[in-house]
Parts: C-alpha cells; sequence; structure tokens
C-alpha cells in the first residue's frame, strides 16, 4: 500500500480521497510546523509527501524520505519553498495548487485595499480603545478607492481578477507591469501595460501578484518605494521576500508611502522591527487563501495530485520549470 505523509493537518476533504484511494495516510499529530530534524525522520519512506508553504523540500529533503518517493504536492500555489531542479534531476514530480485559490487571494487584496484606505483596523482598536466619544468631521478620514489608479504588480490568475473586479466594481483605472504583456486581458479589461517606474509613480494603490523568485527578491525596496506617490498605498499578498521590509518600515514612518496592507512578511512568522507600531500599515497572518471553501478545494486538488501520480498518470497541476 502506497505511504503519503501529510506534514501537518490540513482539511479534512483530501485525507478522505487519499484513503478512499487506498492509500496509508499518515497526517503529522504535531501541533505547528514540524521542526526539521522531525520531519526528516517522519518522511522516511513515503512515496508521496503532501508538503505547505513552511517546509522547506530540497536535496536534503529528497534524501531523507528516499528514492521510492514519487509525488511532493504542495498545499500552496507558490512552491519557492521547493527545488523544483533537484525534484526534476531525481525525477520526483512537484505539483501545487493553482486555480482553486484565485478569488480568495484576490479578495484579500481587495479587502486590504480598503482596510488600508479606509483604515478600518485602526478605527476597530479606535473603538474597542473607549476613544470615540462623538462624530468629528476630522475624525479618521481614509481615501476614496473608486475611480483611482491601480497598479498590479504582475498579472497573472489572482492579478488579473483583482483587476476584473476593481475595474468594473469601483471603476479603477487599472495600469499592470509583468514579464509579458496580455493583449486580450487588456482589450477584455480596458487595462494598460506600462513599465514598473511607471506603475509606480503613478498608481494610487499598488496590488503585487509576482512569485518569489531571485528576479523578484526586494522587488520593492527604497529606490521602487521612493518612485511611488506620497498618497499612494502598497498591498502585497504575494511573498513577503518581494518587498524590501525594512525599507517599507521606514518608507511608512517617513511618510515616502500613505500605508500598506501586508499579508506575508520576509521572515514569517516575525514582522520587521518597528512595523508592528505604526498605524498606517494593516497586517494579517498570511490567511489570504484562508477560507473554509478554498483551503478545502486546495486539501482536494493535492490529494488529487498525489492519486494522479501514485496510479501512474499525469498530474492536475504540475509544476513545470
Ligand atoms: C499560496 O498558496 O501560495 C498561499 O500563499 C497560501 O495559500
Amino acid at each position: 500500500m502506497p505511504k503519503v505523509f501529510v506534514t501537518r493537518e490540513i482539511p479534512d476533504a483530501g485525507i478522505k480521497l487519499l484513503k478512499e484511494a487506498g492509500h496509508e495516510v499518515e497526517v503529522s499529530d504535531f501541533d505547528g510546523v514540524l521542526p526539521r530534524e522531525q520531519l526528516l525522520s517522519k518522511v522516511k519512506g513515503a512515496d508521496a509527501v503532501l508538503s505547505l508553504l513552511t517546509d522547506k523540500v530540497n536535496a536534503e529533503f529528497f534524501d531523507a524520505v528516499g528514492p521510492q518517493l514519487k509525488v511532493v504536492a504542495n498545499y500552496a500555489v507558490g512552491y519557492d519553498n521547493i527545488d523544483v531542479p533537484e525534484a526534476k534531476k531525481r525525477n520526483i514530480i512537484a505539483t501545487n495548487t493553482p486555480g482553486v485559490l484565485t478569488e480568495s487571494v484576490a479578495e484579500m487584496a481587495i479587502a486590504l485595499i480598503f482596510a488600508v484606505a479606509r483604515r478600518i483596523a485602526e478605527a476597530d482598536r479606535f473603538m474597542r480603545g473607549g476613544n470615540y466619544h462623538g462624530w468629528a468631521p476630522l475624525m479618521l478620514l481614509g481615501n476614496d478607492i473608486a475611480g483611482k489608479k491601480l497598479g498590479l504588480v504582475g498579472l497573472g490568475r489572482i492579478g488579473a481578477v483583482v483587476a476584473e473586479r476593481m475595474k468594473k466594481g469601483f471603476d479603477m483605472e487599472v495600469l499592470y507591469n509583468d514579464v509579458s504583456r496580455n493583449a486580450e486581458l487588456e482589450e477584455k479589461l480596458g487595462i494598460k501595460y506600462v513599465d514598473l517606474n511607471e506603475l509606480l509613480e503613478q498608481a494610487d494603490f499598488i496590488s503585487i501578484h509576482v512569485p518569489l523568485l531571485p528576479v523578484t527578491k526586494h522587488l520593492i525596496g527604497s529606490a521602487q518605494l521612493k518612485r511611488m506617490k506620497k498618497t499612494a498605498y502598497l498591498i502585497n499578498t504575494s511573498r513577503g521576500p518581494v518587498v524590501d521590509e525594512a525599507a517599507l518600515v521606514e518608507a511608512l514612518k517617513n511618510g515616502i508611502i500613505r500605508g500598506a496592507g501586508l499579508d506575508v512578511f520576509e521572515a514569517e512568522p516575525a514582522m520587521a522591527p518597528g512595523l508592528a507600531e505604526l498605524d498606517n500599515v494593516v497586517v494579517a497572518p498570511h490567511i489570504a487563501s484562508a477560507t473554509e471553501e478554498t483551503r478545502s478545494a486546495m486539501s482536494e486538488l493535492a490529494a488529487k495530485n498525489i492519486i494522479a501520480v501514485l496510479a501512474g498518470q499525469e498530474p492536475i497541476t504540475p509544476i513545470k520549470l
């Protein structure tokens, strides 16, 4: 019976599918990210591993699992935690979960735009702190969103949904930058491709939707933040290291930009020193895909990828090099 190791408890939907397919499934019972040594010992002998973005899947990991390993199914669309070339070298298939989380992540990016521009988290703290003593004309002024310019750094699945929702729903003028142009979407949605500097200089809201790659690490640093409007907001739901977080703290402190909405951080679960003390930032603990529906769908997709590979079939969503 093929053995599947799941590195942390996930919604039951996928576990059920794996069991129904006749696999022996072990789910880590450790309440948290498995410490490295424990992970390396637990995965030993597995034919498939269902991994999380918090697991580093590299040569050391593959050595620990053993040569029978056929597939690592990442429970995330991002796969910067996996050494994909190393997996390929060893004929191990790696898969991710694109598609099923697109809407949820796009919704979170949009939620952060609203939260920071309308100062919702700050207002909540204000109320709970007993500071509301009566309506006031200048209290907690934020900024409007409708009709403003939205700059998308990355127009993949998630960026495209943010573009469509904000263009159609809030009449935003949408600019985007990516490694390649999407003429079809430009035409369909009436959005405009610009180079990154132009996007930084023009947009009122900038939302990041690129994967973490060597070329995207610190794509937004001090120089890029200085190009942004002083009234602009930065939103990041992709991966923390795409933004130089220390530079962002300085920019937020010194009025270089107006605010930020962050779901991801450079050294999770930590935040850069000084970030938590700032009122003009809304922070969330990497929950963009965290809805019941989406996390369940991710669980099913990861399981289906494993089932397919162990049955000698093509996975549904392989990570391609
Ligand atoms: C992903 O899938 O990459 C998200 O960051 C977590 O769901």
